[in-house]
């Protein structure tokens, strides 16, 4: 068994995460969620500590899971959690493209190793983009998202209609 990191944005986390989350405990064992904080997507919709506890909530049913949050890089979060390697969700001939170029760089620089879990295909089509963009002029996204992540959607929904009023 292993300690694996699954870095990412999840704004929001769903359910294509969570499938790899789920694959990842078990396959290898302890699992740390890291919420990443990406100064160059100032466009998000959750803060760093909403995004932290929608994912705790959904993942609460896995004991072997563990939700950080981490500035940086992902191969110092690597490190700084213990992880022996990080894992990645491909959904795409698209993903992969980026996330080889990303393994590759993180090998070259830090010797740290990433794996590829193949997403199950009936949630490849789910993008974080696509929910923030329904969920934003008010659409349903709850078959897209775990329901702790459905509920905080709604209401961020209720509150930006609120204040455009
Ligand atoms: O969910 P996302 O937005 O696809 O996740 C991308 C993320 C956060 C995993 C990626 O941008 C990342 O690893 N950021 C940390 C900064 C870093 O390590 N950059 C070097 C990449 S080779």
């Amino acid at each position: 068994m292993a300690t694996v990191i699954y870095p990412g944005s999840f704004d929001p986390f769903h359910l294509g995460h969570l499938d790899v989350v789920t694959q990842s405990v078990e396959l290898f064992g302890d699992v740390v969620v890291a919420a990443m904080h990406n100064p160059s997507k100032p466009s998000g919709m959750f803060t760093l500590d909403e995004r932290l506890a929608m994912i705790a909530e959904s993942v609460a049913h896995l004991p072997s899971v563990r939700v950080e949050a981490f500035a940086g890089l992902a191969v110092a979060a690597a490190r700084r959690a213990g992880a022996d390697f990080i894992v990645k969700g491909l959904r795409t001939g698209g993903d992969f493209e980026v996330e080889q170029q990303m393994a590759h760089t993180n090998h070259a620089v830090a010797g740290v190793r990433t794996v590829y879990l193949p997403c199950e295909p009936r949630l490849v089509f789910i993008s974080s983009r696509f929910i923030r963009e329904i969920a934003k002029y008010g659409g349903e996204v709850a078959a897209l998202v775990p329901a702790p992540v459905a509920r905080r959607l709604a209401a961020h929904g209720t509150s930006t209609k609120d204040s455009d009023t």
